[in-house]
């Protein structure tokens, strides 16, 4: 899958994807990564990539002709077009995967200042947000889309490591832990050293429904479970009501 980036901070990004997986990931060209730097896409003297908001106002907006210039400098036919945004659809788990299977090529622009000449949209399939707060620019978002399909990618991690994930059917990763056995007199619990496979998968399942209901029990409604599970649920409620 390639990835092309649009920003006007190029090292923000080349810094992230220098390091550990991502790194990996670009060396057995899993993934392409082409960071555009929005100020080489300007006729504007000194640069300029952002003007004053018609009509008054505080803060600089994006102007259209660089970032539209730079969408048309990498864009293909097969390309998606993605535009860093708080006002997008709110990114997760499950468009992440989606994202993994179904795009050869994607264009993540990174917004930046006050906003974004609003006809900069007619260029764009989508607006993606990473979540209900501001940053200060679009940087942080797209590394973090990047990331999230990247990971999923066939020979990038181990399977093992992503298919019981957080959020895979909408539970939360179970608990875990390594040596030293005893810490501080805090002990690992037993089955994991007990070689049981059968039992340490079922501590690990009671281990995820346990964080979901704990932690997240709004996810619990979305995830399908059977009828182990469902009883498993049951008792917690109970050892709540019970408190
Ligand atoms: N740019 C500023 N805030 C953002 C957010 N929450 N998600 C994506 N891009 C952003």
């Amino acid at each position: 899958m390639k990835f092309s980036i649009i920003t006007l901070f190029p090292n923000l990004i080349n810094s992230y994807i220098s390091e550990s997986i991502i790194k990996r990931a670009i060396e057995k060209n899993s993934i392409d990564v082409e960071i555009i730097d929005l100020r080489n896409h300007t006729t504007l003297k000194h640069n300029q990539v952002d003007d004053y908001q018609l009509g008054g106002g505080k803060g600089m907006v994006l102007m259209p002709e660089p970032v539209v210039n730079a969408i048309e400098s990498c864009k293909k036919e097969n390309s998606l077009v993605v535009l860093t945004s708080p006002q997008g659809q709110t990114w997760n788990q499950n468009l992440a995967r989606q994202y993994s299977l179904k795009y050869e090529h994607i264009i993540l622009i990174c917004g930046h200042y006050e906003g974004f000449d609003e006809r900069i949209l007619d260029y764009v399939d989508l607006e993606l947000s990473i979540g209900d707060y501001v940053l200060t620019g679009g940087e942080i978002a797209s590394i973090v889309i990047l990331d999230s399909i990247t990971r999923l990618l066939d020979g990038v991690i181990a399977k093992d490591s992503y298919i019981n994930d957080s959020f895979e059917n909408n539970l939360l990763d179970h608990p875990v832990y390594t040596k030293p056995i005893n810490f501080r007199g805090k002990k690992a619990p037993e089955v994991l050293t007990s070689g049981h496979h059968a039992n340490v998968e079922k501590y690990r399942q009671e281990g995820r429904l346990r964080n979901t209901f704990n932690k997240r029990p709004d996810l619990l409604e979305k995830s399908e479970l059977n009828k182990l599970d469902l009883e498993f649920i049951e008792k917690l409620k109970k050892m709540k009501g019970d408190k």
